[in-house]
């Protein structure tokens, strides 16, 4: 999604916010731009990505300015639709993340006053609504503009004659980062990492007034204190360090993730949050939403859940919820998200806090608005993720939801300690599968050559599917599916045949011998068939074409390696095909939009 930048200090601006706006590609973009404050306002924008912009772009001259990475929503990607936009004397310019709802209304309000548009965007009517606003006092005019829209906003505000930088949020994150004579905006912390890692996390309705040595934040009108957080990650952390692919080298990071995610639940005794199960709290339920990767492991949240805690736990997609779903007073909800800004999830955590309901995020970023308005929140340790594809973040999100779930399970003891010693030796399970690329990579080579593979799997694995299906089709564009193994002959059989390969994940547990009858029934469909198998398994080798071994775990860790040859096979699909593997054609890192 759209990525915002503001610079303010002794140094020339322009090179600093593309080197920002660069830090900011992972999210996602179609159109990049900057506006850099002189003696004047100058803009330089276009549909192209920041590399082309920063070749293209003549010097703009000054310590100032503002800069725009587009993902487009109102209007095509093209010049005029880029941001920075601008009033009509051209002397305030605007960057803008989020959706003006009130946009129509407000543009037709303003035409018939006289203002003249000229793109098709909802951002400009913001730079316009300043400029009506404006006497004198650039932030009164910010708060007054502000009052009139109506949707979800990160703004910075540039205005010539006025030295500083003025920033708004409401539902889009926004983040000032605090440098020595010389402070920085930027909608997500990588953007500004090589300059600072001192960051203050703007709330909704927050006004921030940035100069060269000067931060104010005001809120309603009045000035108002808000913490400085220190960054503990690098920009080395945010970099490839060799790899090809930032997508590979996540991929690569798991047996660390895995480590890091579980180091911190310390002891058993201590839960690393507050379930309230335990005791006769009248719980009924669990509800996890979730979008995306994270919904898949949502899905696998319930399978861990009910089996380990033995209650219903109920799944569901964070987007489909906001218009349907229903809660009971004594349910608890777990909300997943790796970025803690996706507007669907938060809209979701927003209603079930207006009824009363406690929240719990997991989330893996520090200070995102997910972690700031649940009631408690259990950080996985992924580090930054940028490639578009969530891989570590997902491995993670699986170890918070065994951890969160083990301390109240209810299975003996003999068992509880065999799972908790299976997952410390889960970092070392995945590095097998990892050693083992070669073979996932010549199984991937056979994938990408077709335009249709299915994914199937049945109980635990069966989302695993799901996100094998959805790696594939997000980085390769081959069209995929994941369906429950037992659901093919439902409809889906009409589409085997030679040339529409099937992924078939095979695990050692009670899905086992139904999964080699579904395999079979496919293989007569004539159908190639990768299956991934547990070593040590002989029978699936005899009915398939291609076998990619997994290590042995405990079934219930099953989904945690096969999901990582489910990476891998993405990876490499898309590799072979020749696309962009970490910025995948109209897809965005943070979903910031309904
Ligand atoms: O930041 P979130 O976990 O809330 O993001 C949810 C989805 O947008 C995300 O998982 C998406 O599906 C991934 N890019 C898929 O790889």
């Amino acid at each position: 999604m759209c990525g915002i930048v503001g610079y303010i200090g002794e140094k020339q601006a322009q090179p600093i916010l593309l080197s920002c706006l660069c830090r900011l590609e992972y999210r996602g973009y179609d159109s990049s731009g900057i506006a850099v404050l002189g003696s004047d306002i100058e803009v330089y924008k276009d549909a192209v990505r920041v590399r082309v912009l920063e070749k293209a772009s003549p010097p703009l001259i000054g310590a100032i300015g503002i800069g725009h990475t587009r993902w487009a929503t109102h209007g095509e990607p093209s010049l005029v639709n880029a941001h920075p936009h601008c009033d009509c004397t051209g002397k305030i310019a605007v960057v803008h993340n989020g959706i003006i709802n009130n946009f129509q209304k407000l543009r037709q309000k303003l035409t018939s006053e006289g203002h003249n548009f000229i793109s098709e965007t909802d951002t400009e009517v913001i730079p316009h609504l300043i400029e009506k606003y404006y006497e004198g006092d650039l932030e009164k005019a910010v708060e007054t503009a502000l009052r009139e829209v109506e949707g979800s906003y990160a703004i910075i505000v540039l205005m010539a004659g006025e030295p500083k930088l003025v920033a708004a949020r409401k539902d889009s994150p926004l983040i000032i980062g605090v440098g020595d004579r010389e402070n920085f905006i930027a909608s997500d912390v990588p953007a500004i990492l090589d300059y600072t890692s001192r960051v203050i996390y703007l709330e909704d309705d927050d006004i921030g007034v940035v100069t060269t040595d000067n931060i104010k934040v005001r809120r309603h009108g009045v000035e108002i204190k808000r913490k400085e957080h220190k960054i503990l990650w690098s920009v080395e952390d945010a970099q490839k360090a060799g790899y090809e692919h930032f997508m590979l080298k996540e991929i690569h990071e798991q047996p660390k993730v895995i480590r890091d995610t579980i180091g911190v639940y310390v002891s058993m005794t201590e839960p690393v949050a507050d379930l309230a199960l335990q005791g006769d709290t009248g719980l009924e339920d669990m509800l996890i939403l979730a979008c995306g990767t994270s919904y898949h492991a949502a899905l696998l949240g319930k399978y861990i859940m009910e089996e380990l805690i033995k209650i219903p736990v109920r799944a569901e997609l964070a987007s489909e919820f906001n218009y349907w779903g229903r809660t009971s007073a004594r349910s608890r909800t777990i909300v997943i998200t790796q970025s803690g800004e996706t507007a669907d999830v938060l809209k979701a955590i927003k209603r079930l806090r207006e009824e009363g309901r406690r929240v719990i995020a997991i989330t893996n970023v520090v200070g995102s608005t997910a972690s700031r308005i649940t009631d408690q929140v259990v950080y996985t340790r992924a580090g930054p993720e940028i490639s578009v594809a969530a891989t570590k973040s997902f491995i993670a999100q699986l170890m918070a939801l065994y951890w969160l779930a083990l301390p109240y399970s209810k299975i003996d003891i003999r068992r509880l300690d065999s799972l908790i010693m299976g997952l410390r030796q889960l970092p070392g399970k995945v590095q097998q599968v990892l050693d083992n690329e070669a073979v996932i990579s010549e199984c991937a080579k056979q994938l990408s050559r077709h335009q249709d593979v299915f994914f199937i799997s049945r109980g635990i694995n069966f989302p695993v599917a799901l996100e094998g299906a959805l790696k594939l089709k997000e980085i390769s564009y081959i069209h995929a599916e994941g369906y429950g193994a037992g659901e093919l002959k439902h409809g889906p059989f009409s589409l085997l045949g030679s040339d529409t390969p099937v992924v078939a994940i095979v695990a050692q547990d009670n899905t086992y011998e139904a999964m080699l009858t579904n395999i079979r029934e496919v293989k007569a469909r004539r159908s190639p068939v990768i299956a991934v198998v547990e070593e040590g398994d002989e029978a699936v080798g005899e009915l398939v074409d291609s076998v990619i071994l997994v290590p042995q775990v405990d079934a219930i860790f099953s989904p945690v390696v096969n999901t990582v040859v489910m990476q891998l096979l993405a990876y490499h699909a898309a590799k072979q095909r020749g696309c962009p593997v970490d910025f995948p054609r109209n897809l965005a890192k943070s979903v910031t939009v309904e």
